[in-house]
Order: structure tokens, then sequence, then C-alpha cells
């Protein structure tokens, strides 16, 4: 039940729940001297004479004013002077027994070499660059190179096809792109080079591609534009200075759905961000000196900034990075990764777990795991049975579990258990973390007041500021006040509903807006529906969940087909349908189910009332509520006709 020591010798115990509450309370009445504190986690180049400043009306939040300092120089210079033959990323490759230890003396060296190179291409500090990668340890190089030199990195996951990727260069106004030439994912190698050729074709901003070889497939090269990784950095040298970046420099652009629009650029700046995930990393999951940390998440993700590459490294850990699948070459990878590794962190997803322990336990108990001291899960909700799994078989009912809420927005995690602190709730993720003030409101907005002994439920919001999250949307600072803090006034809404039981603990109950979690992953409805319509025998339709027993969400297409394509074969077009949405979006977006309807229900405002459209998807094809205001009700008999068919 001890807190662990942190990395640096400083010592940050937080022993008992009662430490933790009085430590939370300290935290919520003041704020300021609480994360000055904090500050006290990173390396300053000029020490900073503000913690917080915010100006309401325009949602502007700036954290540690008048510091400087480096995000390259704190994960990696700091620990290569102190530590340097320690390994700070441990590579797992696609093939089983393939690992690579990347000590943090070679981290330094080619995160400069990598850093000279952009430079060479001339990227200046605030310039933005594109990184379309697979799981290498060339990801991390490269995020900690644009860090380095106060370039502002867009990593795109490398399952997006080319047009999202190209939607998200363009946004973001990248001026180089760094690949590779394939990817293998398992049993497959994805194209990446070519996808970006078809993702950067006639576009102007975008001046080089580098490319690293990951495999020995040759791919075309643009002379002038593209050239190889692995040859650039050969001829740079391995060192390269830092930039020293003001607290709020902005640090990188993650795109991510919401419920309206195309995607959007979250914005994280230097200082808070590096700051929360150095210390969620540390508080959360209880960081030990030796402690190797297996994060299963992709780059391409927030988990994976957060989690393997920035919060880690901050704290001078080692850093599990996988390339693979979990079910390749079967479904034990995962834990022949956790015995080869000695992994003492796991942190996956809940869809990851659904899918394992249907393979058995077989696979789970071939290998020792025994190096397990933690185990983690993020990205959507747990049910209570694959929790206990988790538990009980991956973890022999040794290991604590935290479950971690949180989102691309906030940087951090938010709501989680501290490990050997708090008491753990199947389902739950039990706590607000230090300074995170969360609140239930009902759909008016009157904050549900909470009393001991009783469960309330709403609308999660955040009622505090904390230095992790994000400051902007790349671009449309007006979209980020409108989606995120005009809902509810002087609120965060999160998107998220939430319960919060007699005990006081928080339970996530998944998205109350337009958002899919499709296996971890946010998907926006609308998004899916525009990239229907660009299928030319769409003449509308509309997307919602279902439960899925897997994925937790899955994605249910409710189509209408133009007139003049009514005649042909549906199973075709649906097929062809999916194919548009894989080509428009990327695989991760495939719908489950597609309906062919002739009508969709609407108000005669016009209006899509997607309740009847989510019932219908959920198998409920009864009591679908008061259907006299639709201007067709005729269409809700076809639609439950047309679902129950197919
Ligand atoms: C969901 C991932 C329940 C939630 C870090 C949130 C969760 C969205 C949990 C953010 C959890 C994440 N329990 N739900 N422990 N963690 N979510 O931006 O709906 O990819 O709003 O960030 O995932 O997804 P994002």
């Amino acid at each position: 039940m001890s807190k662990s020591i942190a990395p640096h010798g400083k010592h940050t115990r937080i022993p008992t729940l009662a430490e933790y509450d009085r430590l939370y309370r300290e935290s919520i009445e003041d704020p300021r001297s609480f994360w000055g504190k904090q500050g006290e986690r990173v390396t300053w180049f000029h020490p900073f004479h503000s913690v917080l400043d915010i100006d309401t009306e325009e949602v502007d939040f700036s954290w540690y004013q008048g510091g400087r300092l480096n995000v390259s120089f704190n994960c990696v210079d700091r620990h290569a002077a102190e530590r340097p033959n320690k390994t700070a990323i441990l590579w797992a490759g696609n093939e089983p027994g393939e690992y690579k230890h990347i000590t943090y003396r070679e981290l330094k060296h080619q995160v400069a070499r990598l850093a000279n190179v952009l430079k060479a291409k001339g990227v200046q500090k605030g310039d933005r660059v594109c990184i379309y990668l697979p799981m290498i340890p060339e990801a991390a190089y490269a995020m900690l190179a644009c860090a380095r030199i106060g370039a502002v990195h867009s990593v795109v996951f490398a399952g997006f096809s080319a047009e999202s990727l190209r939607d998200r260069i363009i946004d973001a106004g990248c001026k180089v792109v760094i690949t590779a030439n394939e990817a293998p994912r398992g049993p497959k190698k994805v194209a990446l080079k070519h996808i970006v050729d078809v993702a950067v074709d006639g576009l102007k901003v975008v001046e080089s591609v580098l490319v690293a070889r990951r495999t020995s497939t040759d791919v075309p090269m643009t002379v002038g534009r593209d050239t190889f990784l692995d040859e650039e950095m050969s001829r740079q040298r391995s060192t390269c200075p830092v930039e020293w970046m003001a607290s709020e420099d902005p640090l990188f652009i993650l795109y991510t759905s919401g419920s309206t629009g195309k995607p959007k650029g979250v914005l994280h700046t230097t200082a808070g961000y590096l700051i929360y995930t150095a210390m969620t990393h540390d508080l959360v999951f209880d960081l030990r000196p030796d402690d190797i940390h297996f994060c299963t998440a992709d780059v391409g993700w927030v988990t994976g900034h957060s989690y393997i590459v920035y919060g880690p490294l901050c704290n001078g850990a080692t850093s599990v990075m996988f390339e693979s699948v979990p079910n390749y070459p079967d479904s034990g990878r995962i834990w022949s990764v956790v015995d080869d590794t000695k992994a003492t962190i796991l942190y996956t997803a809940p869809t990851a777990l659904r899918a394992l322990r249907r393979a058995g336990d077989d696979f789970v108990k071939k290998h020792s795991r025994k190096s397990l001291r933690l185990l983690g899960t993020v990205g959507e909700p747990i049910d209570p049975e694959t929790w206990q799994w988790y538990h009980d078989v991956v973890g022999e009912q040794r290991c604590d579990i935290v479950d971690t809420w949180w989102q691309t927005e906030t940087g951090g995690v938010l709501i989680s258990p501290l490990a050997g602190v708090t008491p753990m709730k199947p389902g739950s993720a039990t706590r607000p973390f230090f300074g995170v003030k969360p609140l239930l409101v009902d759909e008016a907005g009157a904050p549900i007041e909470w009393k001991q002994g009783t469960a309330i439920q709403g609308n999660l919001c955040l009622a505090s500021a904390w230095p992790g999250q994000a400051r902007t949307i790349w671009g449309d600072h007006r979209r980020f006040r409108e989606t995120y803090f005009s809902k509810f006034p002087n609120l965060y809404f999160t998107g998220d509903g939430s319960t919060r039981d007699e005990d006081g603990d928080w339970w996530i109950t998944g998205r109350v807006d337009d958002v899919l979690n499709v296996s971890g992953h946010r998907i926006g409805t609308a998004e899916l529906e525009s990239a229907l319509a660009q299928n030319d025998a769409v003449a509308e339709s509309a997307v919602v969940g279902y439960p899925h027993d897997l994925k937790g969400q899955g994605i249910y297409a409710y189509v209408v087909v133009k007139p003049e394509f009514k005649d042909q074969n549906a199973d075709q077009i649906i097929g062809a349908l999916k194919e548009t949405v894989r080509h428009v979006i990327g695989p991760i977006a495939t719908p489950d189910r597609i309906t062919l309807v002739s009508g969709l229900p609407k108000t005669r405002s016009g209006k899509v009332m997607r309740r009847i459209l989510r019932k219908v998807a959920h198998g409920q094809f009864t009591e679908l509520g008061d259907i006299t205001t639709l201007a067709d009700p005729g269409v809700v008999e076809e639609i439950i006709a047309a679902a129950k068919k197919g």
C-alpha cells in the first residue's frame, strides 16, 4: 500500500486513502499552490512566475507562464546524463522474438539526428510535421525530434486512409511527412508509402516526405520530395541543441472525432501537458524505478502519446513499444511479450481483453506473467465480467487494476484508482485525480447534487482546470469554445454520461453525444454519414451505435439508396458501401451492419429521430416512444422489417 519513489529521487508518497483525500482537498482548495509544486517534476531552463491564468470569456488557459523548458530535454537528455544505459524504449517487433533495446543514450543520439534532418529540410519552430508511421522506434524519435526543435507534430494513426491523412495534412499545414515504406501488422503488410503518395498528391504545402525503411520492399520515390530517413539520419550529427520553449508553446496536434463535422485537431501545449502526463503516469501506476511499462496502444492515439512516449520517458522509465497485434501469431502474443520484456505494468483496452478472454484461458496460462504487478485499462467502459477475468486469470488476483477514464482532450488520466491506494470496484473508474472536479448535470445544465448513500446519473462535466487539458482546436478556437464550454456554461463538457454511486465513486457509462466508441476508437456518426455520401448509390443515411460483444459498440448504418439503384442487388450495394467507408476513413470505421431502407424517420421539420433508429439497432422493435410527430410514421414499420431481415 505504499507509494513508489518517483524517479530522480523525488519521493511522492501517497500511503493511504486518507492521504489521497487530504491531498485531493488541497488540490481543489488551493490549485495554484498544488500545481506550482508539481512544476518541480520537470527541469526548467527558466522558471515560471505564475501557475495559472484563465480568461474565462475567451476560454484561454495559461499554465506556468514565464517558464521556458524543452520536452525532449526532459524526456531524453536529463536521463541520458544520469542513466545512459537504461533502456528507454523496449521495442517488440511484429514477429515473435523480434526485440530491440534503445537506451537513453541512444535515444538522445537518434532524436538529435532526426531533429537535424528536420532542420535540414527547413523545419523551424512552430512548423507542423505529420507523422504517419508504424509502431517503430522512429515514431518516438520523430515526436521527440519535433519537440526538440519546437516543431508541432501531428501523428496520424497508420490505419487511416489516404483521404483522412490528406485532410489532416491540409488542416494542420504540414511541411514534412514522415512515413515508412511498409507497415507489417500481424500477417499483413500495409503499403504506407503508397497511401502517403495518394494523400500528398498535388499538395504544395508538403515539401518533403521522409521514408523509414521498415521492410526491404522497394517503393517509388519522388525526386526532390522523398528521401530515406536512415540515409538522412546517418548524414547528420548526433547532437542537436534544444529550443527553449515557452510553457504555452504548442507541442502537438492530435485529430479526434466529434459529434459534428470533420475530425478536429486538438492542441496540447508544452509545460502543462508534460507535467500532467508525468504526474499521472507516476501516481496512477504507482511507478517504481525498475518498472517496465507496457502500454499496448498505438502512438497514433492519445494513449500512445501520453503513456508510451511522454509520461514514461519524462519519468525516466522503460517503455515497451509493441508493433504487432494481440492475436498474431496467436492469442497468447501479449502474454509472451509480457514474459519476454518482464513487463511489470500492462495497460490495454477492454476490447482487446474481451477478444483475448474469448480465445480461452489456455493462451494466458501458457505464459508465466509473473513479472506483472499492475494492470490498467483505458478507452471504454469495462464490463465487470471482463474486469474480473483480467483480475483473476491474467493477474492471478495479485495485481491491482486501474480503470482510467480520460480523453484526447484531457491529455492524461482524470478519473481512476491510484494503484495500491484506492479500493477497486469492477467497472468503476472510482475517484478523480488531483485537481479534477467532476460534476453531473441534467439536460438543462443544472448540477445534480450528490449525497452520501444515494446514486445519481447525468452528463459528466468538469468544473476545474488542470494543466494537461487541451488549449484549443487547431485553427478554430470558436469550435473549441462551442464544443466543450458552451453546452453547460463555465463547465467543460466531456460528451460522456456517468453515474456516481452511493459511496461517491464514478462509473462512466459512455458517450451521450453522436460519437461512437468502436473497439476503443472514437468515430463520429456525422463523419460516417458523410463518408457514405461519397458512394453514388446513397441518397441519405443515418448511423447509430449498438451493443457489440467484442467491439463494445458496433456501427449500424441505415441507408436510403437513390431510385436508380433500387433494382440493384442489395448485398452488392452493401458491400460497396462498406468499401467506400474503408476507403474514405479507414478499416476501423467499416460499418458492422447496413440496412437499406426507403426513408428515414424524420420529424416534420426534417430532423432524423435517432432515438428510434438506436432502439431498432439495439433489437428493440416495440415501445419506440412517441412517433406521432414523424412526417411519415409508416417508415418505422419498414425499418423494423428491414432490420429483422438483415
Ligand atoms: C471513453 C482515450 C469508460 C469515453 C483515452 C471518452 C472511457 C472516450 C474510459 C475518449 C474508461 C475512455 N471508462 N469510458 N476508463 N476511457 N473512455 O479521446 O467515452 O480516444 O470520452 O481517449 O473514450 O476517447 P479518446
